[in-house]
């Protein structure tokens, strides 16, 4: 018997999260216009097992059992995201109220089981017509997130206890405008940048509309890893620190700080100095995507390095190498929960009192475990030992000091992994996807039985 994991502060909030694209299926209801996603799908070769996400999990049309499976679990909050392609089909101008009517009975489904709706505003699935000018390369864009962002905050405000802007930017950089793994699918490497600054530019901006909306506690969702040098030399240490650079600071550093890491003001497009002031308007608290640390060194001479089925291409300035002395998941992604002790050490030593109280806004593993065939049990021991270890993990680092407010779990359920398909299965609840059945899973039971007991 393990020891059980110790008291969290009451008011601690303990959570489940999704996000649009990944689940709702129904790219064409009531009125839905088409997203960069949509279109990625479609091309051949994009998604590994050759899936798209025209069904998903059927979220769309079955929201309500998958609330009641929230209920039943006792979750505080649920993040999910908004489809922007669902509120404006365009991206811009006429908003659809089909589709925003979608997100008000979801809202009010959550509201009457007690449980507080967390939206996102922008998690990857960018309007197929403002990608096809240009997407994240363009100013443009951030303008009308910010618009975007109004129109669901006016219709959604009075009963969002919590806003998220932007799910990872630093994906949408650097796997889909900079090694093309994701949509649109870009392979721009460094000319990706400008992609990097108008997402932060829409969260700013989109901060401002949000609050003349009269929408409170706003935050980001950023991925955050701790970067591990993988060995001594000069050129290991600085890969290192450059990769550190671009994947954690690059989007923590302006919002937080209101100044971009050194050397990368030059690299980016527009009026950088005044975009700063807006990038970096305070912020109520500040979401902490964590998964794994990683590895990284100066290239080697055989070339490309990869990480979890993510090719990184010759020709970069730093190499992905293999974590060893780790279990791994079915991503093959290691499973270190110290590893988010450090990070949450790492992040006050950056920012000192400029960090605001922080959610971990996703945590989780793919394991691709189903029901017995005789028991109908999902019984995913791996899964809760991954979490048990990451909420003890937690659990330290605030003892020693990490003001961290809630922890949502990705995800719910099992859902459509980008350029994975179907094949990593990250949720709390199995999906069958010949049936759509839902089957909670024993980490479900684990996790019911954690919030229960008012750790
Ligand atoms: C990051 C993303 O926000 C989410 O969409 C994704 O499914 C999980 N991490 C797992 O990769």
């Amino acid at each position: 018997m393990t020891a059980p994991v110790p008291e969290f502060p009451a008011g601690f909030l303990w959570g489940v999260s999704a996000s649009a694209f990944q689940i709702e299926g129904s790219p064409t209801a009531d009125g839905r216009g088409p997203s960069s996603w949509d279109a990625f799908t479609r091309e051949q070769g994009r998604i590994k097992d050759g899936s798209h996400a025209e069904v998903a999990t059927d979220h769309y049309r079955r929201y309500r059992e998958d609330v009641a499976l929230m209920s039943e679990l006792g979750v505080d909050a649920y993040r999910f995201s908004v489809s922007w392609s669902r509120v404006l089909p365009d991206g811009h101008g006429q908003f659809n109220r089909a589709g925003l009517d979608f997100y008000d009975r979801l809202v009010d489904e959550l509201c009457a089981a007690g449980i507080a709706p967390v939206p996102t505003l922008f998690h990857w699935d960018t309007p197929l017509a403002l990608e096809e000018r240009g997407g994240w390369l363009e100013r443009d864009t951030a303008e009308r997130f910010a618009a975007y962002a109004s129109v669901v905050a006016e219709r959604l405000a009075d009963r969002i206890p919590m806003w998220i802007t932007i799910n990872e930017p630093a994906e949408v950089t650097l796997l889909g405008y900079g090694l093309g793994e994701h949509a649109p699918g870009k392979e721009l490497v460094f000319d990706a940048l400008p992609a990097a600054h108008h997402q932060l530019l829409a969260h700013g901006l989109g901060v401002q509309a949000l609050r003349a909306a009269g929408a409170r506690q706003i935050g980001i969702a950023a991925s955050h890893s701790p970067v591990w040098t993988a060995g001594d030399s000069d050129e290991d240490r600085a890969a290192a620190e450059l990769y550190d650079t671009l994947t954690n600071r690059l989007f923590a550093d302006p919002i937080l700080t209101g100044a971009y890491p050194d050397g990368l003001d030059s690299l980016l497009p527009g009026p950088v100095a005044e975009d700063l002031k807006t990038i970096s308007a305070p912020l109520d608290w500040y979401g902490v995507n964590y998964y794994n640390p990683m590895l990284v060194g100066a290239p080697t001479p055989a070339g490309a390095s990869a990480f979890g089925g993510i090719e990184i291409p010759s020709g970069l300035p730093f190499a992905i190498r293999e974590i060893e002395g780790y279990e791994r998941t079915d991503f093959d992604w290691p499973v270190v929960p110290d590893g988010l002790r450090e990070l949450l050490g790492t992040l006050r030593e950056r920012y000192g009192d400029r960090l605001p109280p922080l959610y971990i806004t996703e945590n989780g593993c793919s394991y691709g475990d189903g029901p017995d065939s005789g028991t109908g049990r999902v019984e995913d021991a791996r899964r809760i030992a991954y979490h048990d270890g990451h909420v003890r993990a937690l659990h330290q680092a605030m003892a020693e000091g990490a003001d961290v407010r809630g922890y949502f779990i990705w995800s719910i359920l099992d859902n459509f992994e980008w350029a994975e398909g179907y094949r990593q299965r990250f949720g709390l609840v199995h999906v069958d996807y010949e049936t759509l059945a839902r089957t909670p899973k024993e980490s479900y039971a684990w996790y019911r039985d954690l919030i229960k007991s008012g750790r």
